[in-house]
């Protein structure tokens, strides 16, 4: 009876363990005969009922299947437990040729890229960079500059002040004075730095810009050499075919004065909005050291000359680019930003 009821155990076994191809399915089979409540199980735990004849065939038939049935399991569980892993690392798979995905690089900001071309164009010329702070005296800024506080040059400058004597600097014009108190000529500096007036915003203005002052004060400095120097720098900046012209102007503390217009790239000199109809773009003011700012700062006018620049570096930047409104480079407006990356 005993022994009957193994083989009938054996071929169910056998049945299911072809059946069975996950290990899930196999680790099933095992537990339905070799568990706790496994059938084998059970048949081994009855041994003590059957009649003591019985028992030695059946313990050991009942146990040489056990071990057939484990081996069996074992076996498959191998080859399933393979198939299985290499399906999840197929399912998975890493290529390792697809390009990369870039993380997102800031750039510099154009009127940054600007102003450190600038500064690199002079640099090749000789001049080295000076610094001076945006909070200045009322003095630098104006007086020692020949702007008395009466002048109606402050007008066109309209100016933050912070106390009696202290404004946010209305140009980079007071780095002259700084320089030049400091050091004995011969001088060749550029001083690049943030200026601030109360200018109404358009398109073409803005309450804080930057600006990139000049200054080069030696025994025989001439009008022509700045005239040289700046129309070298128009061509470096903007191009071999790029115009500019020299247009008399005033400043209390140049003599002569000069301002200097580049062709508008809007309408290329035909006269627009943009350009106030003229078809020219004011870039920056400049002259011949007046004699009097070389006294205020203990140079002798007999003995040296010098000229100065001072330039935006807003306008420049419109111009290089082809920026319509100077407000686009204060926005942050990412769209427009990475155009110049
Ligand atoms: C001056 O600031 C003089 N200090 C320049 C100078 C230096 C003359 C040395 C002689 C010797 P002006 O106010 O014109 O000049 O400004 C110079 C340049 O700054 C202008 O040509 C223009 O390019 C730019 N600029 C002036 N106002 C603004 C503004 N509100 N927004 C943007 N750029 C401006
Ligand atoms: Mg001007």
């Amino acid at each position: 009876m005993a022994v009957l009821r193994i083989d009938r155990i054996r071929a169910a076994a056998a049945r299911e363990l072809k059946g069975a191809t996950t290990s899930a399915e196999l680790e099933a089979v095992r537990v339905k005969y070799l568990g706790r409540q496994g059938e084998i199980t059970q048949l081994l735990r009855s041994l003590a009922s059957l009649p003591a004849a019985e028992r030695p065939e059946v313990g050991r038939q009942a146990n040489e299947l056990k071990a057939e049935i484990e081996a069996a399991v074992s076996e498959r569980l191998v080859a399933a437990r393979a198939e299985e892993r290499r399906r999840q690392l197929e399912a998975a798979r890493l290529d390792l040729t697809l390009p990369g995905r870039r993380p997102p690089l800031g750039t510099l900001h154009p009127l940054t890229q600007v102003n450190d071309e600038i500064v690199a164009i002079f640099m090749r010329l000789g001049f080295s960079v000076a610094e001076g702070p945006e909070v200045e005296s009322d003095y630098n800024n104006f007086e020692a500059l020949n702007i008395p506080r009466d002048h109606p040059a402050r007008d066109m400058q309209d100016t933050f002040y912070l106390s009696e004597d202290t404004l946010l600097r209305t140009h980079t014009s007071p780095a002259q004075i700084r320089t030049m108190k400091a050091q004995r000529p011969p001088v060749r500096i550029i001083c690049p730095g943030k200026v601030y007036r109360r200018d109404a915003p358009d398109v073409t203005h803005s309450p804080m810009f930057h600006q990139v002052e000049g200054l080069a004060v030696d025994r025989t400095i001439s009008m022509g050499d700045l005239k040289g120097t700046l129309e070298l720098f128009a061509r470096e900046m903007f191009g071999e075919r790029s115009r500019i012209r020299f247009r008399p102007s005033f400043f209390p503390f140049t003599e002569p004065s000069a301002e200097v217009d580049v062709l508008c790239f809007n309408c290329g000199g035909t006269g627009c909005r943009f350009c106030a109809q003229s078809g020219w773009l004011e870039i920056l003011g400049c002259g011949m050291v007046h004699p009097q700012v070389l006294r205020n700062v203990g140079y002798d006018p007999e003995e040296v000359t010098g000229w100065a620049f001072g330039m935006g570096v807003e306008r420049i930047a419109m111009l290089k680019y082809g920026v319509d409104d100077i407000r686009l480079f204060f926005e942050n407006d990412l769209r427009f930003l990475e155009q110049f990356a």
